[in-house]
């Protein structure tokens, strides 16, 4: 069941707007980095994970996850200027600490209270046989899509999709193969894995590990989902 997960925290938060790196935010009291991290290793089935840092703030988010004590289970690397070469170097740095990985999880730090039972879910889903596995929502607004005048085009079937949660999952081979594509900005890294041709599965999500990007998300957090978790 052992799984390593990089954990991309290089982010700036700009549209948070809190001052400091995102994933610094504390969130009553503990920052939701730490919280992504005790969430990844209380699945009990991460035996590693390797956290992005902002490239001036490896030393602040080593301090950070401290109160985990749980420092040979935990390396934290600096990040690159985009999401995905933050991933590209966490990867890198996993593969070359730890010997024998197969199954590979990307969490963003800023889905911080995302249940452990999703990352069991995840694993599972991979070490059964998927290549690429996705936590997923359904979509509860309807879409439509729009032109750059702001005029309707059409309405999207809303029962065909789904909102992506993190972590995905992938063998090492398919996460490899994928981040070998140079210079490819994607907002998921399962979007990656699809434009090399391999099947991603999607699995069930949780209200509670979404994205928390602006002060609207981190007053929901402290309001609801700290709570829920103490
Ligand atoms: N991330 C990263 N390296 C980057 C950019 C983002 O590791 N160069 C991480 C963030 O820290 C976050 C995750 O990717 O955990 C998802 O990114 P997002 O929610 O967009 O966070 P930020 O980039 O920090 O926020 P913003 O876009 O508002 O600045
Ligand atoms: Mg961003």
């Amino acid at each position: 069941m052992n799984a390593v997960a990089l954990v991309p925290a290089a982010g700036r938060g700009r549209r948070l707007g809190a001052g400091m790196p995102k994933a610094l935010v504390p969130v009553a009291g503990e920052s939701l980095l730490l919280r992504a991290v005790r969430g990844l290793l209380a699945s009990g089935c991460v035996q590693h994970v390797v956290v992005a840092a902002p490239d001036d703030g490896v030393t602040l988010v080593e301090d950070d996850l401290a109160p985990l004590g749980a420092a040979d289970a935990v390396h934290v690397v600096a990040g690159g200027a985009e999401r995905t070469d933050s991933v590209r170097i966490a990867l890198e740095a996993a593969l070359a600490r730890v010997s024998g990985v197969t199954t590979v999880l990307v969490h963003d730090a800023a889905r911080a209270f995302t249940p452990p039972s999703v990352v069991r879910t995840v694993v599972e889903a991979v070490q059964r046989g998927a290549p690429a596995v996705v936590p997923v929502l359904p979509v509860a607004d309807t879409v439509k899509q729009v032109d750059v005048d702001g005029a309707v085009e059409h309405t999207v079937d809303r029962n065909a999709l789904r909102a992506v949660q993190t972590p995905q999952g992938f063998t090492v081979t398919v996460l490899r193969e994928a981040y070998e594509i140079d210079g490819d900005i994607a907002t998921d890294d399962a979007g990656l894995v699809e434009r090399v041709g391999h099947p991603v599965l999607a699995v069930p999500g949780h209200p509670h590990a979404l994205k928390i990007t602006t002060a609207f998300d981190l007053a929901i957090a402290e309001r609801v989902l700290a709570p829920a978790a103490s």
